[in-house]
């Protein structure tokens, strides 16, 4: 599962809350998305700046009010400590903690924490993205680009024993980068002219912003393998054809995403939005919290998920499918009980998609078990959705 802890802050006894329960239901992996535009969660030694400012959104602050809490200052990051403890928690519990730090999109938080390195004031250019941000992007032509990722994935390689380190990739938007002088006058480091003028070729024909992605991409890739780690992002992270076949992609569009890089040869872990992310409205009603822009997901819909159910058995794609993962984003998520009830008991079904074979799957045989496990989620105080009240 991938909890998003930049958009609003959640403590450390909340993810060892949650850690808990994702071991009893047989999660084995917890994702700790931990930068995003509107927060830097974590500390960076070599760069307190990161947290200092970017840890912290409100009035008076550099990164302006956001989701909630628009009068006063909401702030929070984990200490290396703290992480520390987290990943310890996790294991003991048999679960891998895998960080994200997402780029080079989702940096907002990251740029206004570090301008001196990361604002590319020559850059003309004029996108915006999903989230509405027209600042958010990190420069390829930036030296301090490169700085910043070296000293952040040194200390996250040290920080996080997972062999996979989480990159994000997602969101990059149409537009950046295209008027950036300083790009196209300066030879990039281990960049040939020639290479510079295929980039100019290239924007001729109108691809430009995935060649770019993917060089910065992989040169994190290079860091992240010379660090003994894989490198693992969104489906977005292969835009562009340039990092390796090694890179694995979490597919959260659709499951088409995921069956074209499987084809192609990558790895890839099923997180489809449509029926994975816990933070998708439950039920049709109005008064029903949570977002919409992959659908409504009720719990009957997370337990009939079939992973790839256009696949043949023995189509040899399979072998390229890793697991499926549920994610919970937190623009909405602003307590515990919110919390609560956007996971559970979607978590449950999930965790039955993901573990069992399609011909073994019988809803109404899951839905006996499950009335079985909700005084078990009242023990721990958990606030989850009746699953009976709409139910119809
Ligand atoms: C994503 O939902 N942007 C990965």
């Amino acid at each position: 599962m991938m909890l998003d802890c930049a958009r609003h802050f959640h403590s450390v006894d909340t993810i060892k809350r949650l850690i808990n329960q994702l071991a009893y239901f047989k999660f084995n992996t917890f994702h700790w998305h931990l930068t995003d535009d509107e927060g830097w969660r974590l500390e960076i030694k070599a760069l307190p700046e990161l947290t200092r400012y970017g840890s912290q959104r409100g009035p008076n602050t550099r990164l302006a009010p956001q989701f909630s809490h628009i009068a006063e200052r909401h702030e929070g990051y984990y200490r290396q400590e703290e992480v520390r403890d987290v990943i310890e928690y996790a294991a003991a519990r048999g679960i891998t903690v895998i960080p994200e730090i997402d780029i080079p999109g989702h940096c907002r938080a990251a740029i206004k924490a570090l301008p001196d390195w990361l604002h590319d004031a020559d850059d003309c250019s004029t996108y915006r993205s999903v989230q509405h941000y027209t600042d958010n992007v990190l420069s390829p032509a930036l030296d301090g680009t490169y700085r910043f990722l070296d000293t952040v994935l040194n200390e996250v390689a040290e920080l996080f024993p997972a062999s996979w380190v989480h990159i994000g990739a997602d969101e990059v938007p149409d537009g950046v980068w295209t008027d950036s002088p300083i790009y196209r006058d300066r030879r990039m480091s281990g960049e040939t002219t020639a290479s510079l003028q295929i980039y100019r070729d290239r924007r001729m024909n109108g691809e430009t912003t995935a060649s770019l992605q993917g060089q910065i991409l992989t040169y994190a890739e290079q860091k992240l393998r010379a660090l003994g780690k894989r490198m693992v992002g969104w489906e977005e992270v292969q835009h562009g054809d340039k990092v390796s076949k090694n890179t694995v992609i979490y597919s959260w569009q659709s499951e088409d995403a995921a069956l074209h890089c499987a084809q192609h040869g990558f790895d890839v872990i099923l997180t489809p939005g449509q029926a994975t992310y816990l933070d998708m409205v439950q039920d049709y009603a109005a008064t029903e919290p949570g977002l919409d822009w992959a659908g409504v997901t009720p719990l009957e819909k997370a337990y009939q998920y079939e992973p790839l159910a256009s696949l043949a058995s023995d189509d040899p794609a399979r072998e390229h499918m890793l697991g499926v993962q549920c994610a919970l984003w937190s623009e909405l998520i602003t307590n515990q009980d919110r919390l609560d009830y956007m996971v559970f008991p979607r978590l449950t079904a999930i965790a039955e998609a993901a573990w069992s074979h399609s011909e073994r799957r019988d809803w109404l045989d899951y839905l006996a078990r499950l009335k079985a496990q909700l005084p078990r989620l009242d023990k721990f105080g958990i606030q989850y959705r009746s699953p009976w009240a709409s139910n119809k």
